[in-house]
């Protein structure tokens, strides 16, 4: 029996709808396998072949795939190309011109849409703008934007130039902002004057100045502000230029900074379980191929899609099925400014209505906030909503629950869309478990397979391959093209945190447990290992609180773990020892809420603490090591079953049962 048939027979699979397989990109599992088994015959041939395919080379490349340094691999490094050719020049070549590339609507509904030939104008008088700054290929430029045609203009007339492109979100605090521009070592920053989210406005040009303000930033030279509300902003004459200045008079012709395919096209900061954000660093040519290739397989995209990923550019996900994956297969795509609930929770079915979307891409905590709303108001709910234009679903970001997959499954896709749940991450470039929607029968909860390609394994410490049916570390066994290439400024990083000797050096480690179903062999992930947290499909440091929190003046150590929370997924509970008494009452009330908002001006507001506990003492090993994993169970209000022998002050745990 093939695997394609015994996967048929298995029972408990969803498969996709016939209509859908017959027109897919990738049709059936055994073009799947087909694809799977050219792979694993001849690794470099098959990347080379879909490279060649899928980019446009200004100077193709000679070799594939280059070890010789590994665990820093390089990828079709003496082919030149330019990222922002691939995305719009490429599109004007090839009759999509007038194609609709982005329909932005704002958080107050208002539409404003533009053209393949309008967005190429608008990038090459900005990358001309850029150049005429002074900003060249290897200068970092920071990008602090709200959800805007100009985001990502701004990225991809970076990439037009040759400069590498940081985007930070811009949900970040001054602090957050003026940590990485230091680190990437910026000389230029793209702003705006406000942000507008749910009706009201952040005052982006004011963070941006404090931070710049903090010292440390001397590297920037130029500021650069896009006006989006109009909304009060100082000006530094010396320093500070408004984007639409900046473009007038422009040239609307800018030829692309040709660059090799190992050229740094961005560096996105994100959390890890240790220190402050990595900065990690992707590349040109291979970070594209799996952008675009992506959109094809997991999304099969066609020429008739409108495409909408509900992201913000400030994340791996804006940067790869927004500003770079859609562009680059010349799709129409939605953009929004605004939140899930505003002006209410009916805003993402009302948007798929009115823009006929085919494809949705969202997080699991949006579905679950929705699915809330609905149940409480029968007015919210999807049903309600002609969304019959749709034809697949997507998630990412976070497991999704089975409950919410079937919701989201019968609810929003009519039962009749097949549903891509993407595992991913930010080093990773693009999707790598994931069902294809033509192919892979789905199963709620489970991203299935690893795509054609990614040599996805389950292993133990020492890097043993688990049988299926055994829990372990998910890993990748071999390079792939759109990899993280280092750590910004710091290869050691790099290495140690992603290629530990222990699994030999040369496997990626994820940071993330997996099991493999016993039957199907699919895989389903069981959440990070490490002291990552993910709240709402947001990674955070555990350490990187616990250092915002001990920078109080009256906190004297902190502890910080995640709970459990039926919406978002995961929540962060704080354990406080201050440096006087432990407070009661009110005043405890008043200091937890002074400490959230501490949290909040240090790193930004997605990482206040859901709930603070204080105690006298934290529980502690008599080496004086803080307990973490007794915390966690306290946190989900659960029994310490667990040894206790090794406490010191076992008394402690009563103090810290209770919530405030
Ligand atoms: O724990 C995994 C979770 O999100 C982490 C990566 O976060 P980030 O780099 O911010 O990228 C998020 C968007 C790609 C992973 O280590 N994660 C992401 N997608 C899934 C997931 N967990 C389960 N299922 C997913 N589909």
């Amino acid at each position: 029996m093939s695997a394609t048939d015994s996967l048929k027979q298995h029972p408990g699979l969803i498969p996709p709808p016939e209509e859908f397989i017959k027109n897919a990109a990738i049709s059936g599992m055994d073009a799947y396998y087909a694809l799977c088994a050219e792979a694993e015959q001849d690794y470099c041939a098959y990347w080379s072949r879909l490279a060649r395919k899928h980019l446009a080379w200004q100077k193709p490349f000679s070799v594939t795939l280059d070890e010789s340094n590994a665990p820093f691999y390089k990828w079709f490094e003496d082919g030149t190309l330019n990222v922002s050719f691939n995305c719009l020049d490429r599109n004007l070549e090839n009759g999509n011109a007038d194609r609709t590339a982005i329909r932005f609507e704002s958080d107050d509904g208002e539409v404003t849409s533009i053209s393949y030939r309008e967005l190429h104008k608008k990038v090459c008088e900005l990358a001309n703008g850029l150049k005429s700054l002074g900003v060249g290929k290897g200068d970092r430029v920071v990008i602090y934007m709200p959800m805007a045609i100009e985001g990502v203009a701004a990225m991809q007339a970076c990439a037009r130039i040759g400069a590498t492109h940081s985007v930070v979100f811009g949900g970040f605090s001054a602090k957050s902002l003026q940590e990485r521009i230091i680190d990437a070592g910026a000389v230029a920053l793209i702003t705006a004057d406000e942000q507008v989210r749910a009706g009201k406005t952040l005052p982006l040009k004011a963070i941006a100045d404090d931070a710049l303000a903090n010292g440390g930033c001397e590297s920037i030279r130029k500021v650069v502000v896009y006006r989006r509300t109009g909304g009060a902003v100082d000006m530094d004459v010396t320093r500070d230029i408004w984007l639409h200045d900046l473009m007038a008079n422009q040239s609307s012709e800018c030829e692309p900074e040709w660059v090799s395919a190992e050229h740094p096209l961005f560096i996105l900061y994100t959390s890890g379980s240790t220190g402050t954000p990595k900065g990690v660093q992707h590349s040109s040519g291979g970070y594209l191929l799996w952008a675009a290739l992506t959109m094809k397989w997991t999304f099969d995209l066609k020429p008739s899609d409108i495409f909408w990923c509900t992201a913000d550019i400030g994340w791996i996900t804006g940067h790869t099925y927004i500003t770079y994956g859609p562009l680059a297969v010349g799709a129409t795509q939605i953009m929004f400014e605004g939140v899930p609930t505003y002006p209410d929770a009916a805003r993402f079915w009302k948007m798929i209505e009115k823009h006929r979307a085919t494809i949705f891409y969202t997080a699991p905590t949006a579905i679950r906030t929705l699915i809330k709303a609905a149940n409480a108001e029968p007015a919210m709910h999807p049903g309600q909503f002609d969304l019959t234009s749709l034809r697949l679903l997507g998630s990412v970001g976070e497991p999704i629950n089975p409950e919410a997959w079937m919701w989201y499954y019968k609810n929003v896709g009519g039962a009749r869309c097949p549903i891509v749940d993407t595992f991913w991450q930010t080093e990773t470039g693009g999707h790598m478990i994931s069902p294809l929607p033509g192919a892979t029968p789905m199963v709620p909860g489970s991203c299935t397979l690893p795509l054609p390609g990614i040599m996805a394994a389950v292993v133990d410490e020492t890097g043993a391959e688990l049988p299926n049916g055994q829990g372990g570390l998910l890993v990748i066994k071999r390079p792939w093209p759109s990899m993280l290439r280092t750590v910004w400024g710091n290869p050691d990083r790099y290495r140690a945190g992603y290629f530990p000797e222990e699994l030999g050096g040369t496997t990626y480690l994820a940071g993330d447990g997996a099991i493999r179903d016993k039957d199907t062999g699919y895989f389903t992930i069981t959440g990070r290992v490490d002291d990552v947290l993910n709240v709402s499909g947001h990674r955070m440091g555990t350490m990187e609180i616990e250092s915002a929190l001990v920078a109080h003046a009256l906190v004297a150590e902190a502890a910080v773990v995640g709970k459990r929370d039926a919406t978002t997924g995961e929540a962060i509970c704080v354990f406080v020892v201050l440096k006087r008494s432990r407070p009661a009452g009110d005043e405890a009330k008043q200091i937890a809420k002074e400490l959230r908002d501490w949290v909040g001006k240090e790193i930004g507001p997605i990482a206040k603490p859901k709930e603070i506990r204080f105690g006298d003492n934290l529980p502690k090993t008599r080496s004086g090591k803080i307990m973490r994993r007794i915390l966690r169970v306290l946190a989900n209000n659960e029994e310490v079953t667990q040894d206790i022998s090794t406490l010191e002050n076992p008394a402690i745990l009563e103090q810290l049962k209770q919530a405030l």
